[in-house]
């Protein structure tokens, strides 16, 4: 039975990965994930305004400007609420580098070219070995189009991959109006693998207190369809590999993923409640699962749902959608 996989070059013993959370901020997490049979992790990712509040902060520091710049950066989350500033996370990088053996893929956020985009080159001199570029942005500006958005998202990538010679994957929400013509953009601008998709943080509303309720939402396998159908969509139309992030709670939910066409599936909510020993246990049930119905490995399984395989996938998918309606009996 073969379950191993190639995802960013990186070949990996399955496709279960760690994703972009917390879950590598102690080393004692990180080696107990590896101990589970994690082939590779994720790092929470390094902020663009983090970046630049530090560089403003030098700034005022060095020209004496006190309080009158102070405005500029007040809306920025102030630097003890974030776990790791920029350079911990470049030391976090190497720490994590020198205790595993697997490999590690940190991870940047940013929306815009701006000087954030020299990390990228320090973080791969620390010895990542691959970077996730997380494009998490909510377009609130009304005077900005969507073509502006993209534009903009396929110049940090090509920023990026400018200044490293590592694999860059992209992280991406669903809301762009077309998603598959954006992905192509992506990929012809370089991209090594495709991350779909960004949970958003989903604020609530206190009614009795008017406020923004912060509250952190973990996800369930209800939030997978819509990566299967994206990436059953995409899947042997790019160059870059396909990673689902967001609803991979079980074996099953990979096997899906799977068929829809990914390389890997990244999990973080399932591990933040059951913790790195899960890892063991979908493993074995992935393989369980294949041995049961004859599949000798993760790459014939690959892709055998996705799209491409009907002659007109739109039609197809209108088909569904007018079954689905006539569905319902009360
Ligand atoms: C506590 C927490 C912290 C996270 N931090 C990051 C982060 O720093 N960068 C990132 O790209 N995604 C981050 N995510 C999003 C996850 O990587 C993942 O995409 C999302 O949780 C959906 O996957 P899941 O259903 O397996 O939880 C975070 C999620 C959680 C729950």
């Amino acid at each position: 039975m073969d379950l191993s996989t190639t995802y960013l070059g990186l070949k990996l013993a399955h496709p279960f990965l760690p994703g972009a959370s917390p879950l590598a901020d102690e080393l004692a997490v990180a080696r107990r994930l590896e101990d589970a049979g994690a082939p590779a992790l994720v790092m929470r990712s390094l902020v663009e305004e983090q970046i630049a509040r530090e560089r403003i902060d030098a700034y005022l520091h060095a020209h004496r400007h006190g309080e009158s710049f102070a405005e500029a950066v007040s809306y920025f989350p102030s630097p003890e609420r974030f776990t790791f500033g920029p350079e911990e996370y470049l030391d976090h990088v190497r720490r994590l580098k020198d205790s595993l053996s697997i490999p590690v893929i940190a991870s940047v956020n940013g929306t815009r070219p701006g000087g954030w985009l020299d990390y990228p080159r320090l973080i791969e001199q620390e010895g990542a070995d691959a970077l996730e570029l997380n494009l998490y942005q909510l377009a609130l500006d009304p005077d900005v189009t969507g073509e502006e958005v993209e534009k903009e998202a396929v110049e940090v990538l090509r920023e990026v991959k400018r200044t490293v010679k590592i694999p860059v994957a992209v992280k991406l929400s669903p809301f762009f109006s077309s998603f598959a013509h954006f992905s192509q953009r992506l990929d012809a601008a370089g991209a090594d693998a495709l991350v779909l998709f960004n949970r958003f943080y989903q604020p609530d509303i206190d009614v009795e207190n008017l406020q923004v309720a912060e509250t952190l939402h973990l996800s369930s396998s209800d939030e997978l369809p819509l990566r299967l159908r994206w990436v059953a969509a995409l899947s042997g139309r790019l160059r870059a590999d396909l990673a689902v992030t967001g609803g991979v709670h079980t074996a099953m939910d990979a096997v899906k993923c799977l068929m829809a066409g990914a390389h890997a599936v990244q999990l973080v909510s399932a591990l933040l409640r059951q913790g790195p020993d899960l890892m063991r246990v979908l493993r074995a049930d992935l393989e369980h699962w294949m041995e049961e119905h004859r599949w000798d490995s993760v790459g014939e399984m690959r892709g055998n749902m996705n799209l491409q395989r009907c002659p007109d996938p739109a039609a197809y998918e209108r088909a569904n959608y007018m079954l689905m309606l006539q569905s319902w009996r009360s």
